[in-house]
């Protein structure tokens, strides 16, 4: 099966460098028309210069492809409003959203200014609702669209130092996570995307014989399967370096404790058969979890009854 994206139009943010260039040149050279956003600042987010978003149009251009650079700072909603209505002026619809744009401010949380969580917090997750909320009721509209979130390793397991960036990552499931109800019906899917790749976000933490295998473009081979027609939705794929996971979000079967029972100590008691895995499965929604529960003292209630 070829991944053909013709007569779709996506629109990748932080397309200017790293992984969102390697998405929008992918979806480029696979038919997509392309938005390719940045606002061209530094790693930790300072400054703006529209020659990346350009350069990488050019490229895509140069290649036979069709795009467009936009410099939306995607933490400003008016910004996005813009980007997505150029979008539209240009080619009348959009049938694909990346998220992908991101800074860092790493410090331990110690030294972390309330700033600095703010700033990561603002480009990260709401970045990623104001660029959705741009197209969510177009996308309904047209009964299609395809979104995908970036996450990150550290906001799926932690990473000392990134309070801020994994809060953000994390976020950014829990968002997915209730799109992904909310647009079941309109076609339109949601998937996140945990990238291990070499950029400038990772030149200085990785030698460099590491960084080599790190190559975006692997990543990206992940990237369009969750924008592609056919994709999942309320999916977590990691992807670098070649390796391709799934990460799930499971709960343990747990325990059922009578009301006579319902105390710390008996909790403390319990722990080690709360926390055994070996029947935890995977819940659709929030509102499964508290109907396991109440399943269970219904049946204490009316054996208790009987
Ligand atoms: P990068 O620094 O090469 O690219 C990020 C791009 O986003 C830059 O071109 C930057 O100008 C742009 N950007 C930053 N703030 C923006 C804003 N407010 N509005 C518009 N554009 C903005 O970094 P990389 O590695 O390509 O990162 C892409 C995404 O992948 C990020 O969300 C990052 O957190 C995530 N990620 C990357 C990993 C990696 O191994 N490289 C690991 C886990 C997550």
């Amino acid at each position: 099966m070829s991944i053909r994206f013709d007569g779709q139009v996506a629109i990748v943010t932080g397309a200017g460098n790293g992984l969102g260039r390697s998405h929008a040149i992918a979806l480029a050279a696979r038919g997509a028309k392309v938005v390719v956003n940045d606002l061209g600042g530094a790693r930790d987010g300072a400054g703006s210069s529209s020659a990346a978003a350009k350069s990488v149009v050019e490229e895509i251009k140069a290649a036979g492809g069709e795009a467009i650079a936009h410099g939306a700072n995607v933490a400003n909603y008016s910004d996005v409003e813009d980007m997505v209505q150029q979008a539209l002026n240009a080619w009348g619809r959009v049938d694909i959203l990346i998220n992908n744009a991101g800074i860092l401010r790493d410090k331990s949380f110690t030294k972390m200014s309330i700033d600095d969580f703010k700033l990561v917090m603002d480009v990260h997750l709401m970045g990623s609702v104001n660029c959705t909320k741009a197209v969510w009721d177009l996308m309904k509209e047209q009964q299609y669209g395809r979104i995908v979130m970036t996450t990150s390793s550290s906001g799926l397991y932690g990473n000392f130092g990134q309070t801020n960036y994994g809060a953000a990552k994390m976020a950014v499931v829990g968002l997915m996570n209730t799109l992904g109800l909310e647009g079941a019906k309109y076609n339109v899917r949601i998937n996140a995307l945990a990238p291990t790749a070499a950029t400038r976000m990772t030149e200085d933490i990785m030698p460099e014989e590491i960084l080599a295998m790190l190559v975006p473009e692997a990543v990206t081979a992940g990237a369009l399967i969750l924008c592609h027609e056919g994709a999942p939705s309320r999916h977590i794929l990691c992807a670098g370096g070649g390796g391709y996971a799934s990460s799930k979000i499971f709960e343990t079967e747990g325990v059922y404790l009578e009301p006579a029972q319902q105390t710390p100590e008996a909790v403390a008691a319990h722990w080690d058969e709360i926390c055994n895995t070996d029947k935890q499965s995977p819940l659709d929604n929030g509102a499964k979890q508290s109907e396991k529960f109440l399943l269970k003292a219904q049946a204490f209630l009316a054996q208790d009854k009987a």
